[in-house]
């Protein structure tokens, strides 16, 4: 992160080089936890500079190495990892691993049947990066291995498929290792990246000071910003809501936040946004803008999701560019879009990392280019757990806080098919009946977060002495560090059985109501 860059030394950082893993990120974000200072550089922009450091991770990544389609990597890098004069210690992950086995000396069997999912590995001698146990379970995702290593280096660990699980060339302070120690699924994985950054790169760790995080965020806002207005939408969620009280302190009344109310969120949202901005924040140019015709009247007909998604992003971008049009007639030119972007966003939307697959586009990441407005976006390095933490320390209430994430194109990713009033209607009964019940019985500890979809699909039911035919409504609740991976939260049958009693009982256009038990992934956490 860039604040707490300027008071670190340069040796003091790990570069994480990235080969375009979809886990590479993680790698920054445990170090980050463990109090070390990481650096993620795409590893087709590395520059010698970069290897100023106190400790190189070169992470996983979808190529072959030595294969044609490999990831082409300068001279100077080679020579670097071959160096025996070199002070800063490398460890290889996955496709790291299998460059270092490459190219010093090893063999590389390629193989296109990848290997996914949990793997026992058991160590074959000891280990200076991995001083733990002598068997645990890690997480794999690979085609190839390294088959045999070379001169000077000790296969510490195999597995039943991976005859190089781990392995280590102490002098020249290389470390290889073939699962993902990154990714909570890896038993001793956070262990093990504590090791190699406290015992092996000599690096003092220390906790991630959050307020002089914020501190040092908004005098580099008030920067960036200088005598600028800024327009900022904001949803009622944690990240647009800290993002406002950021820009708030950092530049007073020439923020003007704006709230669309696009039709798609939840029951009683609008009230209690308005009244948060307006009461309790103080925020002098708060706007609310009714624009739930319009968005309904653009989505009708339309059942492609990603076509849903760019449709509620082109008309946030009309309403915004008239609201943005009036304002500058009434305040002078604004010159800047805030956007409350967080980490995890710009990964699923492809726009952080070498080559790491798009999963979904998300609206708030195509609007800017399109507005001629200049963005910023003072989250875009944290994670949700972290803007929560930055959210208390500047004061934002619990409730806000604690509330669900929820995603920019609203209940819109939660309607599978056609979005209509009558659908939007009964699914936000549903969603408030389902998250209020999780609440009151105080099992908020089992859901990261929680919600009801609705499944166009019609199924016959019996009310009263009639047949019926409604809607199945799905629930939604998972478990989840960081949102990028998710599990199914473990409510009791007794829970789930009056919740949908519940739903069932109050919405006559309902007769199903399922429980949905799909990890992330395969499955991702909103509907489409
Ligand atoms: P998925 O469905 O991708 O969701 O597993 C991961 C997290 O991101 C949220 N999400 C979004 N947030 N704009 C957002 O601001 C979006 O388009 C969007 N799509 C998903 C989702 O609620 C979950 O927390």
């Amino acid at each position: 992160m860039s604040s707490t860059s300027e008071d670190r030394q340069q040796d003091d950082r790990i570069v994480v080089l990235d080969f375009g893993g979809q886990y590479t990120h993680l790698i920054t974000r445990r170090l980050r936890d463990i109090g070390a200072y990481a650096e993620l550089i795409p590893a087709d922009k590395i520059q010698q500079k970069d290897l100023n450091c106190a400790g190189l991770i070169l992470s996983g990544g979808p190529r072959s190495v030595g294969k044609v389609d490999a990831i082409e990597i300068p001279d100077f890098l080679q020579q670097f990892i071959i160096s025996e004069n070199r002070s800063v210690p490398i460890l290889g992950i996955c496709y790291g691993h299998q460059l270092l086995g490459y190219l010093t000396g090893g063999n590389i069997a390629h193989s296109d049947n990848r290997e996914y999912g949990g793997h026992l590995i058991t160590a074959l001698s000891k280990s200076s990066l991995i001083p733990i146990a002598d068997s645990f379970l890690t997480w794999m995702s690979h085609g190839d291995h390294v088959e045999s290593v070379g001169d000077g280096f000790t296969v510490t660990y195999q597995s039943d498929n991976c005859p190089v699980a781990a392995m280590e060339n102490v002098d020249m302070q290389l470390y290889g290792i073939q699962f993902h120690p990154e990714v909570t699924h890896t038993k001793h994985g956070y262990e093990i990246l504590q090791n190699f950054v406290s015992s092996i790169c000599h690096i003092a760790t220390k906790e991630w000071d959050i307020q002089r995080y914020a501190d040092d965020l908004i005098v580099q806002l008030r920067e960036e910003i200088g005598n600028k207005q800024v327009i900022l939408g904001v949803s009622g969620g944690v990240d647009s809501t800290v993002a406002a009280i950021l820009l708030q302190q950092a530049i007073g009344d020439r923020l003007h936040a704006v709230f669309v109310d696009h039709g798609l969120l939840r029951k009683n949202e609008v009230e209690e946004v308005v009244r948060y901005f307006e009461d309790d924040l103080d925020i002098e140019h708060f706007h609310l803008i009714d624009a739930s015709q319009q968005f309904l009247i653009n989505l009708s007909g339309i059942n492609d999701p990603e076509r849903k998604r760019e449709i509620i992003g082109h008309t946030f971008i009309e309403v915004f560019e008239a609201k943005a049009l009036q304002l500058t007639e009434e305040y002078g030119k604004i010159e800047l879009l805030g956007q409350g972007t967080i980490y995890s966003d710009r990964i699923e939307s492809g726009a952080v990392g070498a080559e790491s697959e798009k999963i979904k586009s998300h609206h708030n990441l195509t609007l800017p280019e399109k507005m001629g407005l200049e963005v910023i976006e003072p989250l875009k390095d944290l994670y949700k757990d972290e803007v929560r933490k930055l959210g208390r320390i500047l004061g934002v209430p619990e409730e806000i806080l604690s509330r669900y994430p929820f995603p920019g194109p609203g209940l819109a990713v939660r309607i599978i098919g056609e979005i209509t009033k009558e659908r939007l209607d009964i699914l936000r009964e549903a969603d408030d009946i389902f998250t209020s019940m999780i609440y009151e019985e105080n099992l908020d500890h089992l859901a990261w977060q929680a919600f009801a979809a609705l499944l166009p699909i019609k199924a016959t039911g019996v009310q009263g002495d009639n047949r019926a035919y409604g809607y199945i409504i799905a629930l939604r609740s998972i478990t989840s560090a960081e949102g990028m991976t998710a599990d199914f939260s473990k409510f009791s049958w007794d829970f789930l059985g009056r919740v949908s009693t519940k739903i069932i009982n109050s919405l006559p256009e309902v007769t199903r109501v399922v429980y949905d038990i799909s990890t992330k992934p395969p499955g991702t956490i909103e509907f489409e």
